[in-house]
């Protein structure tokens, strides 16, 4: 058996840390955060694998896809300048956002390379937030705000000591440099000063007179220092960093493996029935008479013949039965909505959600209104709320069909 390699206890220049945080804040944080890291490790993972598993995310056609929520984010984030890029690269960016999300989640219930997976977590919590949840009012009522902030006390601590790779890897990689096992137990700062032999009236005769303090306790601290409060990395830091980056890897890989074979699951179940896209009313020929069909008004019963009064929307042929059209709103400006769901009943909605203003869309798979940001439903044949956090309902419209086979927003 090879003997262990001395660790070098030389005194280095001392570096204080940021924000007086406590030595070893990963230790303290074993089992304060571990109900947090659980929650937040499980709902990514699901979160991730949910999208693989969902054609629809991925097929821009549909209103849950990672299109329409890119698009409803154009027309509401405050970064819709650098969203609208991005447009034609959504079926990747979906791609990264799921698999990051695995990756995210498992490093979390795995409590390894924690730091990088709250980083990760808290970049994507904040993205999404400046993209989907923006306008949720009140703000609280937006989900990914509160994810941010969830992930941050795990950047400060990193996983903690139980139950966790990183923890389990940093006592492995000490034990095989020969250096003391990194845990540590908690005593009253008073009762250190009384048995250091090094406290004096306030101050540290082993920091040259320094305030006694706990950041910069030469007991807490032991032979080895947190590496924040030393210039180099040494060789135990080097070991255990090398032995996370393996298992970080072959985790890597098994979280490729798992997210493949779910997002083949999911097809298997869901099926690959492509949704169609919905038209744009009055993108087609011109309705009899030639003008315009999203600006011409009519006053009731000027036109005669059964056709009824106010906005020439489009043809009635432009919405055939279980499919949906879109329009725009002339009094508001707002995206519209119209959906045939038996022949000549049609169902027409102003299209922004009531939640946080994104756009919703036909989902004819389960026939109701969806929104692509934070999900809710809406029945197709009263604008009610079925689920998710939309307040209300949608504003409802009325759409006839008249004489002419034109569609008109009363
Ligand atoms: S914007 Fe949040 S559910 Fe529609």
């Amino acid at each position: 058996m090879p003997a262990p390699r001395s660790v070098s206890h030389a005194r280095r220049p001392e570096r204080r840390l940021p924000l007086g945080a406590p030595p070893r804040a990963w230790v303290l944080a074993g089992w304060a955060l571990l109900p947090l890291r659980a929650f937040l490790g499980v709902t990514f993972l699901f979160a991730g694998l949910q999208k693989l598993a969902n054609p629809n995310f991925f097929n821009g056609l549909s209103p849950i896809s990672i299109k329409s929520q890119l698009i409803a984010a154009v027309r509401l984030s405050p970064i819709h300048a650098l969203l609208s890029h991005l447009l034609p690269l959504a079926t990747p960016i979906g791609i990264v956002i799921a698999l990051g999300e695995v990756a995210i989640g498992l490093g979390a219930l795995l409590g390894l390379w924690m730091r990088v997976a709250a980083i990760g977590g808290a970049l994507l919590s904040l993205m999404l937030f400046l993209t989907v949840s923006f306008h949720a009012a009140p703000y609280y009522t937006g989900a990914d705000i509160v994810f941010f902030f969830a992930w941050l006390p795990f950047i400060a601590a990193g996983a903690g000591s139980r139950f966790s790779l990183d923890g389990g890897l940093a006592r492995r990689a000490a034990a095989m440099e020969g250096a003391p096992p990194p845990d540590i137990v908690t005593l009253p700062f008073a009762q250190v000063q009384r048995f250091c032999g090094q406290f004096n009236r306030g101050r540290c005769n082993a920091r040259e007179g320094l305030l006694c303090e706990p950041g910069a306790c030469p007991v807490l601290l032991g032979p080895r220092a947190p590496y924040a409060t030393r210039v180099t990395i040494d060789s135990v830091d080097r070991r255990a960093l090398v032995l996370g980056g393996a298992t970080a890897t072959l985790v890597a890989g098994a979280a490729v493996v798992l997210g493949g074979v779910d997002a083949v699951a999911g097809r298997v179940i869901h099926g690959t029935t492509a949704p169609t896209a919905p038209t744009q009313l009055g993108a087609g020929p011109a309705p009899s008479g030639g003008a315009s069909p999203t600006t011409t008004t009519t006053t009731a019963g000027s036109s005669g013949g059964g056709v009824p009064g106010g906005t020439l929307l489009g043809k009635a042929s432009q919405v055939p039965v279980g499919q949906a059209a879109s329009f725009t709103i002339p009094s508001s400006g707002d995206p519209g909505i119209v959906v045939q769901p038996s022949s000549g009943v049609f169902d027409a909605y102003d299209a922004v959600c009531p939640h946080a203003g994104c756009t919703v869309g036909y989902y004819a798979q389960n026939q109701v209104l969806a929104c692509p940001c934070h999900g809710s439903q809406f029945a197709l044949s009263t604008g009610q709320v079925i689920s998710g956090p939309a307040p209300h309902g949608l504003l409802k419209l009325n759409v006839v069909e008249g004489s002419d086979g034109n569609l008109y927003l009363k």
